[in-house]
């Protein structure tokens, strides 16, 4: 479809990379769609009200099942959109213990964890939307910023530490659109995710809106969500 093309052309010729989903043939051995509170509903949310998203960046992809399910989102909403699927695809500090080492994979001590999030995605039919790059989060941005690529939507899902959570906010706050939103995972779930959030919301003077999981950071001080509960009408937009 040349629509899908142009994506393709979008932001991975900006970044030099051509398409990796080319020839590349699914491994139905490694399809694997597990994830981690992939489908939550802030998704939805932040696709709504980031003003007609063109870029999701995401940093913390893992198997891919947060990049298919906000694929799917993007589809069903109509959006010209494409995603920017940062991982190392190496796990993080979790992964040092013989039980999650083989979450990884491992060939000889090597994750291979790669094949299963390409083999994922290219079996949903997403290969059209996503694009990979496999690069740890710090030097991603740096390149990013240097590149001036701005995204409306960033999902932030990879470390679990204090620092390096609070490092990701930072080096991807500068990389959201003045109408951008940023929804960080883990918020309430990991002490260290929770801490990170709050300060760095206190930092850029922005309200955080939290849900068990996640929360939303808009980057416009006058958006603002309605968190309360009606029935399938959560988290509407609120501005101020
Ligand atoms: C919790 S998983 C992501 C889950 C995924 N978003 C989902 O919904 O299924 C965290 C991912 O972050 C990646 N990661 C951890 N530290 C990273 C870093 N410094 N740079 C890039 N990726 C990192 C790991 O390789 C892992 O795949």
């Amino acid at each position: 479809m040349a629509q899908d093309q142009d994506h393709k052309q979008g932001i991975a010729a900006k970044l030099g990379l051509g398409d990796v989903f080319d020839g590349f043939k699914v491994i139905k051995s490694r399809i694997d769609m597990q994830g981690w509170n992939s489908t939550h509903q802030f998704f939805d949310v932040a696709l709504k009200f980031a003003h007609e998203p063109k870029l999701v960046i995401e940093l913390g992809v893992w198997k891919g099942m947060s990049c298919i399910h906000m694929a799917e989102v993007i589809k069903a909403k109509g959006l010209d959109c494409e995603i920017l699927a940062i991982d190392t695809w190496l796990g993080s500090s979790a992964h040092l213990s013989a039980a999650r080492r083989d979450e990884l994979s491992p060939d000889h001590g090597y994750p291979t964890l790669y094949k299963t999030f390409m083999s994922n995605v290219k079996s949903a039919g997403h290969d059209d939307v996503i694009v990979p790059l496999p690069m740890d989060g710090n030097s991603a941005a740096y390149a990013l910023k240097r590149l001036k690529v701005k995204a409306d939507v960033i999902h932030i899902d990879a470390s679990h530490e204090y620092e390096s959570a609070l490092a990701d906010f930072r080096n991807y706050w500068e990389l959201l659109n003045p109408n951008g939103i940023m929804i960080m995972d883990d918020y309430g779930n990991f002490p260290g995710v929770t801490r990170a959030a709050c300060q760095f919301a206190a930092e850029v003077d922005r309200p955080l809106f939290g849900s068990h999981g996640k929360a939303l950071l808009p980057k416009n001080a006058n958006m603002s969500f309605d968190m309360r509960f009606k029935g399938k009408k959560r988290y509407n937009r609120k501005d101020v």
